[in-house]
């Protein structure tokens, strides 16, 4: 099911967008398009991600190219009368197509499956490195309230762009 955005379309990433997902992250990480190639491992991790039910990666389609990306995971609770909570992760749009609505209207798709899943909140964790650079505002824009305190424990090294230069498109981004 696609839904219309105002600038572009957004719809849930199939197989054969991986590519173009990681050229996203891979973009905003170098500040310009850049080529890419996928290993095995990304692949794998790929193929496991398209076929978890509750987890849907979201994108946004301008013309062929894809500009935005989204994840978002439904996790079940037998609390809060048992409606399900959504986790937002990964939400990145290429520098190229930035302040025209992208996030937005990614976001506003996220809010309204997860509204007609019956699930209870919509949760992120955002750094807070990105208080100043906009993402803030983009979420309390769209009625998120920064009400709780967010806790890391990182079992790995700190993803690099959490460091002063981060260029691997492997990286996160919250
Ligand atoms: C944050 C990000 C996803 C926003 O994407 P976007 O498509 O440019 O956002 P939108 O155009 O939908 O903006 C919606 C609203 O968010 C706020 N916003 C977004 N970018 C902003 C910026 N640079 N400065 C101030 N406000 C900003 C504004 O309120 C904006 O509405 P407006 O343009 O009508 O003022 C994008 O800048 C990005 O990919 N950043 C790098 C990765 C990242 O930080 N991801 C979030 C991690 S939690």
């Amino acid at each position: 099911m696609m839904t219309a955005a105002s600038q572009g379309v957004v719809r849930t990433a199939r197989h054969e967008d991986l590519r173009a997902v990681l050229a996203i992250h891979a973009e905003h990480n170098a500040g310009h398009p850049i080529s890419i190639l996928t290993s095995e491992r990304q692949a794998e991790t790929w193929r496991r991600m398209m076929a978890t039910h509750d987890l849907t990666v979201y994108v946004a389609e301008v013309g062929v190219e894809l500009v935005g990306t989204a994840t978002a995971l439904v996790m079940p609770n037998v609390t809060y009368d048992c409606a399900p909570t959504v986790f937002l992760e990964a939400v990145v749009v290429t520098p190229r197509h930035r302040r025209q609505g992208i996030a937005r209207a990614i976001v506003q798709r996220v809010l309204a499956d997860a509204n007609a899943a019956g699930c209870n909140r919509v949760q992120l964790l955002s750094h807070k490195r990105h208080a100043t650079d906009g993402a803030h505002r983009l979420y309390t824009s769209l009625g998120f309230e920064a009400e709780a305190e967010g806790f890391r424990l990182y079992l790995q090294a700190a993803p690099r762009s959490h460091l002063a230069s981060g260029r691997d498109h492997a990286v996160g981004t919250t």
